[in-house]
This record gives C-alpha cells, sequence and structure tokens, in this order.
C-alpha cells in the first residue's frame, strides 16, 4: 500500500499540471453516450462550477443589448477553456467554435438577457441591480452552454465538424437573434438547437414536439383622442375612456368571433392609461397589448383587423385613434416551428440521456421565442425545454414572476443535452475525408 501511493500521487500531479497548462483533462465519458455526458455534468466540480457562473450572473442582470459585464464573463469562461471565439455581434453577442474548424457546422444557442423587474427572493445571490432581475432564466442557459462547451472541449478530437456556440443578446422582445443573424453570426450553419429551463416541466425531463411549439408575437401601442372637459358636463366634451373601453371589448371579439376556433390566437390589451382625475374627462387615452398566432394568415389579420376595430370602434364614440405595431423596438417574432426530422433525432438523443420515459411531448404556446428567427438563416432548426420542477423542492414560481427562481440541478440537464445534441447531429452528417480536405474552414466566424 505504503509502495503503491507514490506513483499514484505523482500521475495526479501529472494530470494537475497538464490541466493547468490548458490540456484537456481526461474525459470520463464516451462523447457518443448521452447518459455519460450527464454524469460528467453532474460531477461536483463540474456543476459546482456551472452554479458559480449562473450566480454571478443572477448578482449583475442586464437588460438586452446591455449584456457587456454577461458577455465578458463569458469570454473569460470561454479563454479559461481555451475555446476561441469572435465578438461583439449586435453589440455584446459572442460565437465560439469547437471542432475542426470545417463542415458540418452546428450550432447551440443560449440567451442572455434579463427582465426589467425587480426580485422579490431574498437569497444569498440575488439581483443586485434595482429593478433589473433574470427572471425567465437566461442567467442558468449562460451557465448551461458553457458547460456544454466544457464537455465538447473535453472532446474536441472526436468531434466530427464544428460546433458553433452563440451567446446572443436581447431575447426579451429586442430581437436579438434577428441582429445576430444579420451580423452574420450564423452563416453556413446546418442546424441549430435551442433551449429553454422550464419551471412547469419536472427535473430530469426533455420535452418538445414537431412542428409549431411558440406562436409569433407582435405588440401594438394606440392613441384614441377625443375633447377633454368637466366630468359633470359630458355633453361639452369627446369621452376617450369611454371609446377605449369599447374598442377593448370590440377587440376581443376578433379571436372569439373571426378566428378559427382550432387555430390558436391571442388578443391582450395589458396597458390602459389616461386620466388622473375623478370629477375630468381626459383628452386622450393610450391602450397597448400583444397578439399571437400560430400561422402567418392569421397573424397577418389580426394585424389588420386590430388596427380597423381600433379606428373604427373609436370614431363611434367621436373620438380619432392612431395605431402603431412599435416594431422598431420590438420587431414582430414569427412563430418557432420545430423541423420535423430533428424531433426524431431529438427523442433519440434525449432518450439515450434520460430514458424514454423522461423525453415528452410539449403543447404548443402562445409565449414567443426569438429563436424563431433563426429558421430564416439555418436550415433545420429545433427548440425544446428542460426540466427543472422538483417537487419535492416544493412549488416553483412561474418565469417573469418576481419569485422565479432557478432549480439549479438543472444545469448539468442542459448542458449535456446540448453538447449530445450537438456531437450526435455532427456524427450523423460528417462529411467523407475527401471533401473535407477541400472544405474551407469556417473563416466568417
Ligand atoms: C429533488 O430534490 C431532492 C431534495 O432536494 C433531491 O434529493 C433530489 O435529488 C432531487 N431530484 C433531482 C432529480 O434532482
Ligand atoms: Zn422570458
Ligand atoms: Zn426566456
Amino acid at each position: 500500500m505504503g509502495t503503491a501511493a507514490p506513483p499514484l500521487l505523482l500521475a495526479g500531479l501529472a494530470l494537475a499540471v497538464l490541466a493547468a497548462a490548458g490540456w484537456p483533462s481526461v474525459a470520463t465519458a464516451a462523447l457518443e453516450d448521452p447518459a455519460g455526458l450527464l454524469r460528467r455534468a453532474k460531477e461536483p466540480d463540474f456543476a459546482g462550477w456551472m452554479v458559480g457562473v449562473r450566480r454571478r450572473i443572477h448578482e449583475n442582470p442586464e437588460l438586452g443589448y446591455e449584456e457587456f459585464e454577461t458577455s465578458a464573463l463569458v469570454r473569460r469562461e470561454l479563454d479559461a477553456m481555451g475555446i476561441p471565439y469572435k465578438h461583439p455581434f449586435a453589440v455584446t453577442g459572442v460565437v465560439a467554435t469547437v471542432g475542426t474548424g470545417g463542415p458540418p457546422f452546428v450550432a447551440l444557442r443560449a440567451d442572455m438577457d434579463a427582465l426589467p423587474m425587480q426580485e422579490s427572493v431574498e437569497w444569498e445571490h440575488r439581483s443586485k441591480v434595482p429593478g433589473k432581475m433574470h427572471g425567465c432564466g437566461h442567467d442558468a442557459h449562460v451557465a448551461m452552454l458553457l458547460g456544454s462547451a466544457k464537455i465538447l472541449q473535453e472532446h474536441r478530437d472526436e468531434l466530427k465538424g464544428t460546433v458553433v456556440l452563440v451567446f446572443q443578446p436581447a431575447e426579451e422582445g429586442g430581437g436579438g437573434a434577428q441582429k445576430m443573424i444579420e451580423a452574420g453570426a450564423v452563416e453556413n450553419i446546418d442546424a441549430i438547437f435551442g433551449i429553454h429551463i422550464a419551471d412547469s416541466i419536472p427535473i430530469g425531463v426533455l420535452a418538445s414536439r414537431p412542428g409549431p411549439i411558440m406562436a409569433g408575437s407582435g405588440f401594438f401601442e394606440a392613441v384614441i383622442s377625443g375633447k377633454g372637459g368637466h366630468a359633470a358636463l359630458p355633453h361639452h366634451t369627446i369621452d376617450p375612456i369611454l371609446a377605449a373601453s369599447n374598442v377593448i371589448v370590440s377587440l376581443q371579439q376578433l379571436v372569439s368571433r373571426e378566428a378559427d376556433p382550432l387555430d390558436s390566437q391571442v388578443v391582450t390589451i395589458g396597458k390602459f392609461q389616461g386620466g388622473g382625475a375623478f370629477n375630468v374627462i381626459p383628452d386622450s387615452v393610450t391602450i397597448g397589448g400583444t397578439f399571437r398566432a400560430f400561422l402567418k394568415e392569421s397573424f397577418n389579420q389580426l394585424k389588420q383587423r386590430i388596427e380597423e376595430v381600433i379606428v373604427s370602434q373609436a370614431s363611434v364614440q367621436r373620438c380619432t385613434a392612431t395605431v402603431d405595431f412599435l416594431t422598431k423596438d420590438r420587431p414582430f417574432f414569427p412563430p418557432t416551428i420545430n423541423s420535423p426530422e430533428l424531433h426524431d433525432f431529438f427523442v433519440n438523443v434525449a432518450s439515450e440521456m434520460v430514458g424514454s420515459k423522461n423525453v415528452r411531448d410539449r403543447q404548443p404556446l402562445m409565449g414567443a421565442e426569438d429563436f424563431a428567427f433563426y429558421a430564416e438563416a439555418i436550415p433545420s432548426t429545433y427548440y425544446y425545454f428542460v426540466g427543472m420542477y422538483n417537487e419535492t423542492r416544493g412549488p416553483q414560481a412561474p418565469h417573469h414572476s418576481p419569485y422565479f427562481t432557478i432549480n439549479e440541478d438543472a444545469l448539468p440537464y442542459g448542458a449535456a443535452a446540448q453538447a449530445a445534441m450537438a456531437a450526435r447531429y455532427l456524427h450523423e452528417h460528417q462529411q467523407p475525408a475527401s471533401t473535407l480536405d477541400k472544405a474551407k474552414t469556417h473563416d466568417e466566424l
């Protein structure tokens, strides 16, 4: 026993020196074993590192196109792993590459932005920025994609192509994905996988569906103008509050009376502002809201009818109205549609990782995702959910709630799942050696 210790100790030291010198650490799992990759990501050092990254980002939430510290943190972690990247794309975006540098190219995406809301959870790593919070879980997404990067880097010599890691700004309404595409961040990519951590899905479960998964979405704001005056003399005024009230009631009939009941759509008024005194009729009222649909025709029909109904219904009460769809600041999001051929692929890889009983179908959601934009630039796109609900830990507040929390036990699942998807995709789409020789490296990245 005494004689066995020194060689082991030396071997351990040698590994530590190699690791410190930037050599790959010894990968304990085969790249083609998704369950092994999950075990790797669950190792205490690995998972603890992701938790640390996530908490640092959580403490310093940054809104869309302002993710400067988050972006710097991503680049520091990539530097530490020896992974090359380019930046900035779309102000704060980072695009890193792992693998051969040649085709095929598969991308993994994380969004980095926080929300303009106040965190109500009291805990050690709560948001240190008043009025800003990672209330959707994008802090976890960044940590998970860095986890995927680490797994892939440990296996970089086994990759049959290139994995492109896309850290994008401004998912929450800002259309960061669109700006990333315009900046050339995803040229020549064959397929992209996106994930969202999900409060309502059990931990250990991965869920999605073929076809539509998230709705297309748009916003609108309308100013309805009348003539203000004394509340006791309504006949000397043109009351925009009454007009706006009728407008809102009429807007509710677009979905209930004009839309196909089997074609899911939503119109919601979330903003109603006007007046300030009990005895004054104001000059104007501002209303605003969002509309959602899965089909392009339904979306365009809603848009047209929202404008018509607001203007026409306002005129019934002698008011005028202007409608603004706000697309400068909030581009219309197309629906997120999963490529059918990638669904079987997802089910296979995910089943190997978590077992087929933990791979579930997900109903489409009326929420929107700017991941949808990637379909305009990339032939195959796939979006899925990583569960984090653990009933033994008690109730889980929903996304965008001031009480939202992340179950950090879910981080290894997202990290390993995305790494496994990318590795398997390259394996299945690898190019014959002859074409690889001729293939150009991914210069534009
Ligand atoms: C759920 O939470 C319990 C208590 O914290 C923990 O022991 C268990 O491992 C968790 N399950 C998963 C799958 O993380
Ligand atoms: Zn969100
Ligand atoms: Zn989100």
